[in-house]
């Protein structure tokens, strides 16, 4: 990836973590003193606030992984490598889902897999803002092609979810790990992380899919409070600057096994794991839906990956879409 604006090539010069003369960085870009100034000044609003120690000049007080396409690739494995037509990394991007569902027009035929180190319009579920600063957060995207009908791969955003958690667990993350249906990371009751999926639908046995995820690996103060739900960070839970090309290549690793596994055996091999990292079951919930809020006992997830809700009269209801929440109240 070339990098094109200034603030992202000093950022990469002072990757390394050491101090470096503004005198020194003015020269290696090209640009004056008072230029590299105004760059500060910009990576100021992403969230990055340089060290500056007159005589020794810029650093960067908090270790910074940017993420390198060559890096993330090393961390693959042979089927995760060969799935892929392409692996791309951008610095900034509005939405890398947006961004895939555009590009998928012209490669039909093609998985293609994206990182960003910073999303401007970054997209949850329900049309919510997904909170995506510069460099300290994990943004991907995956556009696959199924050769399924959409009918058949309805329950794929609860086998994502669980590729996610395979690959924190994989980092190190050991304990505290939970889902909340359809597609929630929690980190003891604190949100870790997300999947958004954008299908795009075909015919004839073939859909296209868009499958997104974020996971916090280090949110800075200034856009923690943009944020409207209780979140943790793995830079918290590990206490260690988060190692992001790592975490990457783990994500897209278990994503494409997931996936293939998804593809030969379908839904059933995911739902005990499920059902394990599973934090609603059996507790008082509401459904949120587009036609109204449902309430009830969330009683399971089926082998199809819905929502089993235990409502009135003892009625089982089955759910496709919608959002959970817990209840204080106790009634069905
Ligand atoms: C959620 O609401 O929990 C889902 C969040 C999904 C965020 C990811 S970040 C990468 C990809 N691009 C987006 O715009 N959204 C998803």
């Amino acid at each position: 990836m070339k990098r094109t604006k200034t603030s992202y090539k000093l950022l990469e010069l002072l990757s390394d973590g050491d101090f470096h003369s503004g005198e020194a960085l003015g020269q290696s870009l090209g640009i004056t003193r008072s230029a590299i100034w105004k760059a500060t000044q910009q990576l100021d609003q992403y969230g990055i606030t340089l060290e500056s120690i007159p005589g020794r000049g810029y650093r960067i007080p908090h270790n910074i992984d940017l993420l390198k396409e060559q890096v993330i690739q090393k961390e693959l494995d042979n089927t995760a490598q060969n799935s892929l037509s392409n692996l791309i990394v951008l610095d900034e991007i509005a939405s890398t889902n947006d961004y895939l569902l555009e590009l998928q027009a012209k490669n039909k035929d093609k998985n293609i897999a994206c990182f960003a180190e910073y999303q401007t319009k970054g997209r949850g579920r329900r049309g919510r803002r997904w909170v995506a600063p510069f460099g300290t957060n994990i943004y991907h995207s995956l556009l696959w092609h199924f050769k399924k009908d959409p009918a058949e791969i309805v329950g794929l955003s609860l086998i994502i979810a669980i590729a996610t958690v395979n690959a924190l667990k994989h980092y190190g993350l050991k304990d505290g790990i939970t889902l909340k249906w359809p597609n929630d990371i929690y980190w003891n009751g604190r949100k870790l992380g997300g999947v958004l999926l954008d299908m795009i639908a075909e015919h004839h046995g073939y859909c296209s899919v868009v499958i997104g995820v974020g996971i916090n690996t280090y949110i800075p103060d200034k856009h923690a409070k943009q944020i409207d739900q209780p979140w943790v960070d793995i830079q918290h839970i590990t206490n260690l600057p988060p190692r992001r090309n790592q975490i990457a290549g783990l994500l897209l690793n278990e994503i494409i096994h997931a996936i293939l596994t998804f593809e030969e055996k379908g839904l059933e091999p995911f739902i005990k794991a499920w059902r394990n990292l599973d934090n609603m079951i059996g507790k008082n919930v509401s459904l949120h839906t587009s036609s109204g809020e449902i309430k009830g006992i969330m009683d399971d997830v089926s082998n199809k990956g819905e929502l089993v809700l235990l409502c009135e009269n003892n009625e089982k209801k089955r759910f496709f879409s919608g959002e959970v929440r817990l209840r204080l109240d106790k009634g069905k």
